[in-house]
């Protein structure tokens, strides 16, 4: 467990505090425009070490039950590498443990934090699809 990481349901007034976790998807992430929406949607949460946000994460059950989805995962650049994206998992899969329901959990990914992270990645998921572009 990353020290002193609590976790804590997101609201809207963490907005700036979320946005100021920094620019990730060089540029294209969705999160800004559509963090109310998230709210609504997904169980999201944020993470705080002394007061300061470092991770948001959002889940929800999709599959009539059987799997986690979880979306829109970060931690602020200079805390990453400590296990936080891991211990907010492991706090997600068992804020479940009662859900007898559930089967799998997934996520989608860019390829930036599979050249990054795709070993590690890949101990814990099981690649299903991959999308590739083409441009002509
Ligand atoms: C990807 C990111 C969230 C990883 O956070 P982190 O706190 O540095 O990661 P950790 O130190 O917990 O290490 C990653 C661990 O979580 C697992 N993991 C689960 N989902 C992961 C993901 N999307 N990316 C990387 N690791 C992930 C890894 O398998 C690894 O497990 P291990 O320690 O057993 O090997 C962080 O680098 C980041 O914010 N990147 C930019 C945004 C981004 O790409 N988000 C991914 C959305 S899917």
């Amino acid at each position: 467990m990353a020290a002193r990481l609590a976790i804590r349901q997101a609201t809207l007034q963490d907005y700036q505090g979320v946005m100021d976790i920094g620019k990730i998807y060089q540029g294209r992430d969705y999160l800004p425009a559509l963090y109310d929406k998230y709210l609504n949607t997904f169980n999201c949460y944020v993470g705080e070490m002394d007061g300061e946000i470092v991770t948001f994460h959002g889940d929800r059950l999709v599959d009539a039950g059987a799997t986690i989805a979880i979306a829109g995962g970060r931690v602020k650049e200079r805390y990453r590498g400590r296990g936080i994206i891991a211990d907010v998992l492991r706090y997600i899969d068992n804020s479940y443990k009662d859900v007898t329901s559930v089967k799998y959990m997934t996520m989608t990914t860019d390829n930036l934090n599979i050249i990054l992270s795709g070993e590690r990645i890949k101990r814990k998921f099981a690649q299903i699809f991959e999308m590739v572009s083409c441009l002509s």
